[in-house]
């Protein structure tokens, strides 16, 4: 018999930077990070999984091309899930043996594009994760063990607001991530994703974070200032205060950029048309004498922009006309307002 599921997982944009492991095997971050998980159906990963002792090996494919299973990343998955599956007490001893020896094939896509620093990996492996745990009958929160695929990964488990924890202990097991707020808490809240540049990033986040931990004096001091940002944001968050949630977040994609161009040798994600678009958020935020837009950016030139409903077309008017699409394929404006809420 083949056991078949199909789950989806959005992404989630961080406002709260996670850069930094302070275990690179357990894939622990140095600073705990918080994020708003978008809305189902915008920028998804969708994981269809089928399992059965008939198949011969495990099997992977990744928007269609198959992708080599012994990846370390995946490997801690499918390790962690079995490991969990082995604890847990099932009705049937028997029930639980046959679910031990299946062989898995995965089949997971992107409704965007992949490695372009758009957290794809994170909406991956929460959905692969969502998935294994449904077909494995597993009880309890599974963020751990989307960290052990990718760290972001955990914080897109949840939706709505979200904390990653760094947790205390060395084993990880308290690192994961915790709704702090539903998404129906701040219903006219919008984020605004324009994509600069589709290509595959240079310097991926897990070799990037690395280096930036190994060289950089900037990061010593991001990670001693984490906590009060959170607590501060986790307030502004409580309070739907857009100027405070918008201006921390804003100063924190600043911060980590700037670690990213303390580290030696540096790296720049940003391009001038994402400075191009810094500048047009503060240009129009003085204009209108209060912080209406923020913007955010992982490790891409790719801009997240946070904004309320009542802004969204005056700020999208000012973008056409700043940034007119070469042609109607290559808009600018990627799948236009990616609501948050319902
Ligand atoms: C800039 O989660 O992709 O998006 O844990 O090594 O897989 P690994 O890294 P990853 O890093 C994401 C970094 C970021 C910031 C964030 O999402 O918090």
């Amino acid at each position: 018999m083949t056991h078949c599921i199909t789950c989806s997982a959005p992404v989630n944009i961080a406002v709260i930077k996670y850069w930094g492991k302070s275990d690179e095997a357990l894939l622990l971050p140095a600073n705990s990070s918080v994020s708003v998980t978008l809305h189902q159906d915008q920028l998804q990963a969708q994981t269809t999984v089928a399992a059965s002792h008939h198949f011969e090996k495990d099997r992977i494919w990744l928007n269609g091309q198959e992708q080599c299973i012994n990846n370390p990343r995946i490997q801690n998955v499918i390790r962690e899930i079995k490991r969990r599956a082995r604890k847990q007490k099932t009705d049937s001893r028997d029930i639980a043996a046959e679910r031990l020896n299946w062989k898995i094939h995965i089949c997971s896509k992107n409704n965007f594009p992949t490695a372009a620093g758009l957290a794809s990996s994170a909406a991956g492996y929460a959905c692969l994760v969502y998935a294994l745990k449904c077909l494995y009958k597993l009880e309890g929160d599974v963020s751990a063990i989307a960290r052990c695929g990718s760290g972001s990964a955990c914080r897109s488990v949840h939706g709505g607001f979200v904390v990653w924890d760094k947790g205390q202990r060395l084993d990880g097991s308290d690192s994961m991530a915790r709704q702090i707020q539903p998404h129906t808490h701040w219903p006219d809240l919008r984020v605004l994703i324009l994509v600069v540049n589709e290509q595959k990033k240079h310097t991926g986040s897990t070799e990037g974070m690395q280096v930036t931990m190994a060289t950089s004096q900037l990061l010593k001091e991001r990670i001693r200032s984490v906590p009060d940002k959170i607590e501060q944001i986790t307030q502004a968050i409580h309070d739907r205060d857009f100027k405070t949630f918008a201006e921390i977040t804003m100063k924190d994609s600043n911060q980590m950029h700037a670690c990213c161009l303390d580290t030696y040798p540096p790296i720049s994600y940003l391009t001038d048309v994402s400075r191009r678009i810094i500048h047009l958020v503060h240009c129009f935020n003085k204009h209108r004498q209060e912080t209406t837009v923020a913007y955010t950016f992982d490790a891409g030139p790719n801009a997240c922009l946070f904004l309320l409903k009542k802004d969204v077309k005056k700020f999208l008017h000012l973008v056409k006309r700043f940034f007119p699409p070469k042609t109607e394929e290559q808009d600018f404006i990627r799948g236009n307002t990616k609501q948050l809420m319902e």
